[in-house]
């Protein structure tokens, strides 16, 4: 399959048409944001770790009974994905608490829940993606009653699956956030990525971090994370 126009750049992927009008290609890039794109930098080798560290998830996560977007790996950074419309809903899953949550609520890091949390921001870069619960969702349309009960099913799901897994690796997993799209036959699927851009990982034994929060506070070795959570996931391939 090749890469026809560019539909779309983000801050860490581009999107491309396809031959096939349901299909894109994501294309994963070193590119790395934070704080809505305030801060930027690059971190060498991250599009590699991503792409193949999503794929492996959607794997894992497809076998378990979610539905997700994705078809073929088609190199190191690119990736052949369902066109879907995406549901302007970043949902985050902790497990732990840390950044926005402890920040918002005066707590320190590290607090371990009884029972996962679940929370949504609108995804919207000019107004800084602000937390929006479920009845702000539906006056805005952004998703049906049933769309989005069917998200947090499988956003909990997810968890489930990857605790444990990232657990068998000497990872506790502490947050994450997902994205969903809808396919041309009205599908809710889960998308975008699963990396250490967008969860966050600590090590069982030491909790150091395995993941973007070392870009995000400059706490250095932000390659060496990337590559170590990549190579304990693979190691088990
Ligand atoms: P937060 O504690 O900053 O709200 O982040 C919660 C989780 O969501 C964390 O694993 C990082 C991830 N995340 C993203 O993937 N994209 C974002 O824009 C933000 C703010 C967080």
């Amino acid at each position: 399959m090749e890469k026809k126009e560019q539909l779309y750049e983000g801050k860490a992927k581009k999107v491309y048409a396809t031959g096939d009008k349901n299909l894109c290609i994501v294309s994963y890039k070193d590119d790395a944001t934070a704080f809505n794109g305030l801060k930027k930098g690059t971190i060498v080798g991250k599009g590699v770790v991503n792409n193949r560290m999503t794929n492996m998830m959607m794997r894992l996560l497809e076998k378990k009974g979610v539905p997700t977007h994705f078809v073929e790996e088609l190199s190191d950074r690119d990736t052949v994905v369902k066109k879907v419309k995406i549901v302007p809903l970043e949902v985050i899953i902790r497990n732990v608490s840390a950044g926005s949550f402890a920040k918002r609520y005066g707590v320190e890091e590290g607090i371990v829940f009884d029972e996962p949390t679940i929370e949504f921001s609108y995804k919207n870069d000019e107004l800084g993606d602000p937390l929006i619960n479920t009845y702000h969702a539906l006056a805005l349309k952004l998703a049906t009653k049933e769309e989005i009960e069917l998200i947090k099913k499988y956003a909990f799901k997810v968890n489930e699956v990857l605790k444990e897994y990232f657990l068998s690796l000497g990872v506790k997993l502490i947050d994450f956030k997902l994205e969903f799209g809808k396919t041309h036959d009205g599908k809710i699927v889960l998308a975008d990525e699963i990396s250490p851009d967008t969860c966050r990982f600590w090590d069982v034994k030491t909790n150091e971090k395995l993941d973007k929060d070392r870009f995000r506070r400059d706490l250095g070795g932000v390659e060496d994370a990337y590559k170590e959570i990549f190579a304990r996931v693979t190691k088990g391939e």
